[in-house]
């Protein structure tokens, strides 16, 4: 297994896993948000390679001062792995990779909001050693 940065050609590997995951095939999507990613930092997002083909992604990016939280902190925006290949430590070596370019970046802290209606990706960074955060997410609709 190969981890490395992002690039542009991993449009289609990356779609392709999404739409194994949400049943969506969205390319147009992934192709704003892979750039934007690129453009914010060309080496932190990740991908993982099995053969040659991306079976695994992990994006975010560093920042500070949001939300009142002033250290410098990567987060963990968007991530998956082909449903093929999990458990197989492929989210786990993309995160590895992730934190140590966090690291670089002055992070001291790594974050992610989890959505509670998905326990697997729950239980997945608490096997990475996160813990809830004393953060409380509020959301309101804007009705048209
Ligand atoms: C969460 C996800 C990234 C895990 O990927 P993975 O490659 O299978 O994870 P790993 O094999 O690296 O597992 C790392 C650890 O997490 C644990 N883990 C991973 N998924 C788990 C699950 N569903 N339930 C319980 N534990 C889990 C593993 O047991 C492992 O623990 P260990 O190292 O202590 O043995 C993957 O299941 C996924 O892509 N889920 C869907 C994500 C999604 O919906 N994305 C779209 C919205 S952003």
């Amino acid at each position: 297994m190969k981890i490395r940065p992002v690039e542009d050609l991993d449009l289609q590997d990356i779609a392709g896993i999404d739409e194994a995951i949400s049943g969506s095939y969205r390319p147009e999507t992934w192709e704003k948000r892979i750039m934007y990613y690129i453009r914010r930092d060309p080496e932190v997002s990740q991908v993982a390679e099995i053969d040659g083909k991306v079976v695994g992604f992990m994006l975010g990016e560093v920042r500070g001062g949001e939300f009142g939280l002033e250290e410098p902190t990567g987060w963990v925006e968007v991530l998956g792995v082909d449903p093929d290949c999990r458990g197989r430590s492929v989210g786990r070596r993309l995160a590895e990779e992730m934190w140590s370019r966090f690291r670089a970046r002055g992070a001291t802290t790594v974050r992610t909001l989890v959505d509670e209606e998905m326990p697997g990706i729950a239980k997945f960074f608490d096997a990475l050693g996160f813990e809830p955060a004393a953060v409380t997410s509020l959301v309101l609709r804007l009705d048209d």
